[in-house]
C-alpha cells in the first residue's frame, strides 16, 4: 500500500492511497468523505481515451488487461497521475473532476428535479403561466418556464400570436419536434371523415396521447387558435398524484397497473401502429415516471383469462380516479392561449363542444422529454 499525504488543493486532499486489496484509490477529503475509485474504472475514465472534440469515449476496453494494477501515483494541486504496472501507462486526473464523479454517488443532473404533485387545488390561476414573447427572447424566462412546466407538469403559455405557428415557434426553443403518423404539427378542430376522437365535438375523457407508439410523445402543446364554441373547456389530472395515491390505498390494484402490459393500437388506412405498455412505470428507484393511460387506444385485453377480472378491477380502479373531482383541474383556453403539458404524465381531456354555436381550433405538437432535459441541462449550464 502506498499512501501519500497532501494539503491545500480545492477540493482539499487529506490523503491519498492505493488499496492493493479493493484495487481502488482511496481519497480521503479534508471534508471529511472519502471516496474509492476502482483500479479498472479510473483506466476507463482517463481523460486521454476521449476525442477532445467530440467529448466521445475512444478507449477500448478490450485491449486491457481488467487485473492490472496501479502502482504508483504523484499529486500535484490539482492533479493526481496514476501509472499502471502491467501496461506502463500513465493517466492524468483533475482531482475537481474526480471529486464531482465519485462512484456510488450520483452527479447531479440540472435536468431531473422532484415532481410538485397536484390535485384539483390546484386552480385554474395556480397553474404556472409565462409570456411567449419573454420565452422566445430571455433565455432565463425559458428556463424558468421550462423548470416549472417539469415541476408540474403542466403550464399555460400566453401572448401568442394569432398565427398557426406561433405555438410550433415556442415549441422549437425547447428543441426537435417528435413528427407522428399525425404529422410534425396537427390541427384539433372537428373535421368530416376523422381519423382521432380528438378530430370530432365529442368530450374527451382524461387520457395520455399516443400510447400505442413504442415512444409515447413526451411534452404536448396546445395551442388555442380560436375557442367561441360553447363547451369545450379543457380538463387536466395529474397521474402521479393518481399513482402515488392508488399506491397508498390498494397497492394490489397499483402492483397489477406496474407489472402488466397491456395491448395498445391505432390502426387507419395507412398505420396499424401497437406496442404493450403498462400504465403506470417506475424508474429504477420504484419512483413513478410515466403514465400511459389511453382507453381509446387500448386493444384487445390478451392477458391470461384467470388474471382478467382482478386487471379489470385495478384498471377500473385507476379510470375511476381519472374521473373523481378530487384529482380534475379545469381550464378554458383563450385564443392566444398554449397549454403545455408533460404528456407521460399528466392526463388531458376536454369537455364536449358545439361547433355550431362556434369555432374552436387548437394547434398542436410534441417534444420529447430527452430534448426538453437537454435544453434545460445546456440552459442551466
Ligand atoms: C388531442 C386532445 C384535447 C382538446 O388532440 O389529443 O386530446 O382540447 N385534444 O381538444
Ligand atoms: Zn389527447
Amino acid at each position: 500500500m502506498t499512501t501519500s499525504v497532501f494539503n491545500n488543493a480545492v477540493p482539499t486532499v487529506l490523503k491519498a492511497q492505493l488499496d492493493s486489496s479493493l484495487r481502488m484509490l482511496v481519497i480521503h477529503w479534508t471534508n471529511t468523505e472519502s471516496s474509492y475509485f476502482p483500479y479498472v474504472w479510473l483506466r476507463d475514465n482517463d481523460p486521454a481515451g476521449f476525442h477532445p472534440d467530440t467529448k466521445e469515449r475512444q478507449f477500448d476496453l478490450t485491449r486491457i488487461n481488467l487485473d492490472d494494477d496501479i502502482c504508483d501515483f504523484a499529486l500535484d494541486q490539482e492533479h493526481i497521475r496514476l501509472s499502471w504496472l502491467e501496461e506502463s501507462y500513465t493517466a492524468e486526473f483533475s482531482l475537481a473532476w474526480l471529486f464531482a464523479n465519485q462512484p456510488g454517488k450520483t452527479v447531479p443532473d440540472p435536468a431531473l428535479s422532484d415532481a410538485t404533485l397536484w390535485r384539483s387545488d390546484l386552480t385554474g390561476g395556480d397553474i404556472p403561466r409565462s409570456n411567449a414573447n419573454d420565452i422566445l427572447t430571455q433565455d432565463n424566462a425559458l428556463l424558468t418556464w421550462l423548470r416549472d412546466t417539469q415541476a408540474y407538469g403542466l403550464s399555460i403559455v400566453d401572448g401568442l400570436a394569432d398565427d398557426v405557428k406561433a405555438g410550433t415557434q415556442v415549441a422549437q426553443k425547447v428543441g426537435f419536434l417528435r413528427e407522428t403518423n399525425f404529422g410534425v404539427e396537427f390541427e384539433v378542430k372537428s373535421k368530416p371523415k376523422p381519423n382521432n376522437l380528438a378530430y370530432t365535438s365529442i368530450a374527451l375523457p382524461l387520457h395520455t396521447d399516443l400510447t400505442n407508439q413504442e415512444l409515447p410523445p413526451g411534452y404536448q402543446f396546445l395551442h388555442c387558435l380560436t375557442n367561441d364554441a360553447e363547451g369545450g373547456g379543457s380538463i387536466f389530472c395529474d397521474g402521479f398524484a393518481v399513482a402515488e395515491d392508488l399506491r397508498r390505498a390498494d397497492i394490489v390494484a397499483f402492483d397489477l397497473l406496474v407489472n402488466t402490459q397491456i395491448p395498445c393500437r391505432f390502426h387507419d388506412e395507412d398505420y396499424d401502429i401497437r406496442s404493450r405498455k403498462a400504465v403506470i412505470n417506475l424508474d429504477d428507484q420504484g419512483q413513478v415516471n410515466e403514465i400511459c393511460f389511453n382507453p381509446h387506444l387500448a386493444s384487445t385485453l390478451d392477458i391470461a383469462p384467470e388474471l382478467m377480472h382482478a386487471y379489470y378491477r385495478a384498471y377500473q380502479t385507476f379510470m375511476k380516479m381519472t374521473k373523481d373531482p378530487e384529482y380534475k383541474v379545469s381550464v378554458m383556453l383563450k385564443g392566444g392561449e398554449m397549454v403545455v403539458f408533460d404528456n407521460r404524465r399528466v392526463l388531458h381531456g376536454r369537455d364536449a363542444f358545439d361547433p355550431q354555436s362556434g369555432a374552436r381550433y387548437l394547434h398542436g405538437c410534441y417534444v420529447d422529454r430527452g430534448e426538453f432535459e437537454s435544453r434545460l441541462r445546456v440552459l442551466s449550464k
